[in-house]
């Protein structure tokens, strides 16, 4: 099963961003080929586990990944964990995370919608990596007035690989290509990048677009939630043009810069 470019668009279907949810529902093409997609899940989780280790060494932390995609080696990053919950908006793609983890006792895989009944403060550490580009303003905003309520007094917030504003799909290209010649799939990224210019994700990327932040854009967002956060140094996974963020909940009332 494929992503479908609806039938009716020309006349009927308006485009909205929800259809990247479709998307990833649809199990879609967007790695190169089996060696890109494991690795990629496995430094994403190996990245998430070391903020995770970082945040309680103890491995007590509370853990919510929100747009999780195939999470692969998410047991990676439960191991540094007490609790992992996988929250994943497409509901075919949440099956399959459901059947993959069964046997993980310390793995919850769940929906947005589900998140309306976890009590404030449930979480220690919030990750949303890769999510931010398929989010109108209004629903980052949205988003994060949310994690501020799940996450604990003390927690930390992580948002992954933000686009920036000028930042082409050229430059990811590249990024992709580096990450292919580390990870022995440099052939398979070159023919990858040829097929990905007749994707239906190249199709979608160019009718949507995908959301851009400039830095202190994001730190405005954060703010207005609730947060003091700053860039990190590094973002997590291979794309370094791209931003993590670190962010911390403000007490209520305390002026944000
Ligand atoms: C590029 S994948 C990222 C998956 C994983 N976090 C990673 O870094 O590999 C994008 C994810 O965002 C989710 N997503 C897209 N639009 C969303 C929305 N409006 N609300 C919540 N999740 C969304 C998709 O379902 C998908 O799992």
């Amino acid at each position: 099963m494929g992503y479908r470019v609806p039938r009716d668009f020309s006349c009927r279907h308006l485009l909205t961003m929800d259809d990247w949810i479709d998307f990833y529902d649809s199990a879609p093409t967007i790695y190169v080929g089996p060696r890109h997609r494991d690795v990629h899940f496995r430094v994403i989780a190996d990245d998430i586990a070391a903020l995770v280790a970082a945040h309680r060494p103890s491995r007590q932390a509370r853990v919510l990944d929100y747009g999780c995609g195939e999470a692969l080696h998410a047991d990676r990053v439960a191991a540094q964990a007490r609790q992992l919950v996988l929250c994943e908006a497409a509901p075919g793609l949440r099956e399959r995370l459901r059947k993959r983890f069964a046997g993980e006792a310390k793995i919850e895989v769940i929906g947005p919608d589900d998140l309306a009944a976890a009590a404030d403060g449930s979480f220690d550490l919030i990750i949303m990596h890769s999510v931010s580009q398929y989010l109108t303003p209004a629903e980052l905003d949205a988003t994060l007035a949310r994690f501020r309520r799940l996450l604990a007094s003390d927690g930390c917030l992580v948002i992954g690989d933000v686009l920036q504003p000028h930042t082409q799909a050229f430059t990811d290209a590249l990024a992709l290509l580096r990450f292919g010649a580390r990870e022995g799939f440099f052939l398979a990224a070159l023919f990858g990048l040829v097929r990905t210019l007749f994707s239906n994700y190249w199709w979608l990327r160019s009718s949507l677009g995908l959301t851009r932040h400039a830095e202190t854009g994001m730190r405005e967002h954060l703010a207005a939630a609730g947060f003091a956060g700053e860039r990190s140094a590094r973002n997590i996974g291979h794309n370094q043009a791209r931003m993590t963020f670190l962010a911390r909940p403000t007490p209520p009332g305390a002026a944000v810069r």
